[in-house]
């Protein structure tokens, strides 16, 4: 029986995913993300851009220093000081990468760059030389490669393989391609640059004709042999390919590709969940592998059959990628103990102070609720475990509004053990409370997005409300859980609040 090729799964999430317009993530964020990536068993985390920002440079470190088992990337231009910052960034990593591009498009040489073919060829051969001289791990990435020239193109990742290069990545940087037309790509370079054996074809693929996933399957089944991707498909504009698609695609159809990869398809809901949640994106109910619909059926002939063989309507065991079909783990009689032991199981380990807040809150969750569930025990210890100061906590809420009545809200918030109130109307009960807030943090936020979904089924399900809201010139994504919508809303206003206040970043 022939072995199936592994596929490298290149995850850049940290990097084109928070690149999409709205979301980016602090470092502990960014933290947490990588962790649950290394634990799914990406091969390679490209961590960030580290020349950008203060804020990018530091993420990389930190994840370079957290990360064991996966390789940590860091990206950089074509010149001495975006390689340098990349280098220094990943100073503490196990297993470092650093991955130079540079456009090799007639469009972006002429009106971006600026420069020659003859001048193009030079920088890519003295970037990917002068990164080599720093670590052995180099990937090399034409940009734009989809609409350059073909024998450029050969000829420029001819001379990135002799000067280093390791990897050579193919971008369809703007998602112009069309599989047929992007797998030919990926043979041709096999068949036309002379010394391609000695380096790992990568691709990346975006999605602005809803074909990166499609693309990159196709350059797979043509011999590329690493995919770079990103946890729900966020990225720059229509966003990358997504993981869990690619993934899941290579472990149905080994009939058809002949490949896997390493990933640890269990954890991918997990994952999906917790991007969602830090970026504010939220998941389409139809979004294949993670989305809430995903394994649902709802036609009474489907039921049926997936009643007497599963096989009949599902290609996936939706436990296969973790999809959770909600089991009563805990109820309000349950300890500590069980508390604690079901959150290991859950894969969260928290501290004993953290712990015990989680607890408090769980306790109060099961009063009123009668069944808590593993997505409950998730969305409580997220909501409890904040990674900022709770400078601002809310300690009571009172509306009234109705059809015929204003609505008006009653919020008593405490600050350093000081409790103020303050009564406020507005155009809804969520207007209003977030009057409240305002006037006694002295905080003005703007709203510019809000959504709330239920974290599992049922009437007394807890709500999750997440806010994009403007705070002192920041934009901030925060988010609150609450059996009480009002509640959730209140509790997630105030903790963009506190994230302003703490100084972090979105
Ligand atoms: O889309 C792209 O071309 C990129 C490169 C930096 C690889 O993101
Ligand atoms: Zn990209």
């Amino acid at each position: 029986m022939k072995t199936e090729d592994k596929v490298l799964i290149f995850d850049t999430t940290l990097r084109d995913g928070e690149q999409a317009p709205g979301a980016s993530m602090n470092e502990k964020e960014k933290l947490e993300i990588a962790s649950a990536l290394e634990r799914m068993g990406v091969d390679i985390i490209e961590a960030g851009f580290p020349v950008i920002s203060d804020g990018d440079f530091n993420a990389v470190k930190a994840v370079a220093k957290a990360v064991k088992n996966s390789t940590v990337c860091g990206l950089a231009r074509a010149i001495k000081k975006d390689i340098d910052a990349a280098h220094l960034s990943l100073k503490n990593a196990k297993k470092a990468r650093i991955h130079v591009f540079l456009a090799t498009s007639k469009i972006h040489m002429q009106y971006k760059l600026r420069k020659t073919k003859e001048e193009i060829i030079q920088m890519a051969i003295d970037a990917v030389k002068y990164a080599r001289s720093k670590m052995e791990d180099i990937e090399f990435s034409p940009e734009d490669a989809s609409r350059s020239e073909r024998d450029f193109l050969y000829k420029v990742v001819e001379e990135a393989i002799k000067a280093g290069a390791r990897t050579v990545n193919i971008p369809d940087t703007v998602g112009y391609s069309m599989p047929e037309q992007y797998g030919d790509l990926i043979a041709q370079i096999k068949n036309n640059v002379p010394n391609i054996n000695k380096t790992v074809i990568s691709v990346h693929c975006h999605n602005d004709l809803g074909l990166a996933v499609a693309n990159s399957l196709s350059a797979i089944k043509n011999g590329a042999r690493q995919v770079e991707c990103t946890i729900n498909g966020v990225g720059e504009r229509a966003g990358n390919a997504s993981m869990e698609e690619i993934v899941m695609a290579l472990k149905t159809r080994p009939d058809f590709f002949g490949c896997s990869t390493g990933i640890v398809t269990k954890e991918l809901c997990r994952a999906s969940r917790l991007v969602s949640k830090f970026t504010g994106f939220v998941v389409a109910p139809n979004k294949a592998i993670v989305g809430h619909n995903a394994f649902r059926h709802e036609s009474g002939i489907h039921q049926d059959g997936v009643l007497k063989e599963p096989t009949t309507y599902e290609i996936i065991r939706p436990e296969d990628v973790g999809f959770m079909e909600t089991g009563l783990v805990l109820g309000k009689h349950s300890g500590r103990h069980a508390f604690k032991q079901r959150l290991a199981l859950l894969g969260i380990t928290l501290s004993d102070e953290e712990l015990d807040k989680a607890f408090v809150r769980f306790k109060s969750v099961a009063d009123k609720k009668k069944q808590v569930f593993d997505e409950d025990l998730q969305a409580i210890v997220e909501d409890e475990t904040k990674v900022f100061q709770k400078a601002w906590s809310l300690e009571s809420l009172e509306s009234k509004s109705g059809t015929h009545i204003n609505p008006d809200v009653r919020v008593a918030l405490k600050y350093k053990g000081k409790l103020k109130v303050k009564n406020s109307t507005g155009d809804g009960p969520i207007d209003a409370c977030y009057k409240a807030i305002d006037d006694i943090t002295k905080i003005k936020g703007e709203l510019l997005d809000y959504s709330i979904q239920s974290v599992t089924q049922g009437k007394d399900a807890l709500g999750e409300v997440t806010v994009k809201v403007r705070m002192k010139g920041k934009v901030i994504i925060a988010h609150g859980t609450s059996t009480d919508i009002l509640e959730a809303s209140a509790k997630a206003y105030l903790n963009a609040v506190n994230k302003v206040l703490s100084g972090l970043k979105e």
